[in-house]
């Protein structure tokens, strides 16, 4: 059987991981495997090439992806699926593999409509996708945000002063959530609670105060994209307390990287995964982590549904800071 893997949306550390998992357990079971490049855009093209065990060995450990990534919006087009089934027919593929994240599912979901077997592989620094535990790449980013959050903390204490550090995520809080935690954050702006309302500002003020009455000399404010303007509450933070506020934007750091330990395992154990469903016949789910366990998800489900808030680590962050 011809089995094809492609890469899609914002890449995520651990990308070549994955694919690297899918050819070498593709090619163990006796399957041939095309890559296409760019992603939707690489299929809709038909730009493709035959990948083999020589052709993806030492990629385990570099970030971004080798078949390169794409946000292809041209591909909710009708027509341009059309393409994209065209050209898996005249290479005779029987299943592709989409690496990427919720936007890239649906993707995948789509062309399952038009009768192929697709199978979905989550991986996104957001941590977004409804269905599994961890996509690939996340842990990556949050060790990133961590250390940059250190880094930040000795130059904050330094000069006395207030740090925004505003951390990607789109509409997710997955990455301020779990790298305030870790990086010891000591306030948290997530989407779903607007820092822009003049109480939070009070209660950011007080804390601040507070903390200089206690003798610590800075204060790091962990603050999602989804959140609203950091540049306001900086502004806002300048006015009530009188004191230096800064702004830094990790911005696309956070997506690069040699991938974490963890990012390699969940990418293998992953991508293995999918190759033998694959092998199996099976089509339209994505594969994900529960529990520690693989499991696998309706695609349809993955981009409808909403993950929903860690609560919990929310309440323990605000005990901890
Ligand atoms: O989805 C991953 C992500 O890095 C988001 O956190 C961020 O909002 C977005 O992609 C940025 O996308 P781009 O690189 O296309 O600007």
């Amino acid at each position: 059987m011809k089995i094809a893997v492609l890469t899609s949306g914002g890449d995520s550390p651990g990308m070549n991981a994955a694919i690297r998992a899918v050819v070498r357990q593709a090619t163990a079971n006796n399957h041939i495997v095309f890559g296409f490049v760019e992603g939707y855009r690489g299929l809709a093209d038909g730009e493709s090439l035959e990948l083999n065990n020589r052709l993806v060995s030492e990629i385990i450990d570099r970030g971004g992806t080798f078949l390169r990534t794409s946000r292809y919006m041209d591909f909710i087009d009708h027509q341009v699926q059309m393409k994209a089934v065209t050209n898996l027919k005249s290479l005779d593929i029987e299943s592709l593999i989409v690496i990427g994240g919720e936007g890239s599912m649906a993707g995948a979901h789509s062309l399952c409509n038009l009768g192929v077997r697709v199978i979905g592989v989550p991986a996104s620094i957001d941590n977004d996708i409804y269905g599994t535990d961890y996509a690939i790449g996340f842990d990556t980013a949050l060790n990133t945000v961590v250390a940059m959050l250190s880094k930040l903390r000795d130059t904050a204490s330094a000069h006395e002063r207030i740090f925004i550090v505003e951390v990607m995520g789109r509409r997710s809080g997955a990455i301020a959530l779990n790298a305030g935690l870790a990086g010891g954050a000591d306030y948290m702006c997530l989407p779903g609670t607007p820092a822009t309302e003049p109480n939070q500002i009070d209660q950011i003020s007080a804390l601040i105060e507070r903390r200089y009455e206690l003798g610590k000399t800075h204060t790091l404010i962990i603050f999602a994209e989804g959140a609203g303007s950091a540049g306001e509450v900086a502004g806002a933070l300048r006015a009530t307390t009188g004191r230096e506020v800064r702004v830094t934007v990790l911005g696309h750091i956070q997506r690069g990287g040699s991938p974490s330990a963890l990012d390699r395992l969940i990418a293998s154990r992953l991508g293995s995964y999918a190759a033998d469903l694959a092998d199996d016949g099976k089509s339209d789910i994505m594969v994900g982590l529960g529990g520690g366990q693989l499991i696998t998800t309706p695609l349809e489900e993955t981009f409808t549904k909403k993950v929903n808030a860690d609560n919990g680590l929310y309440k323990l962050a605000k005990v901890l800071a």
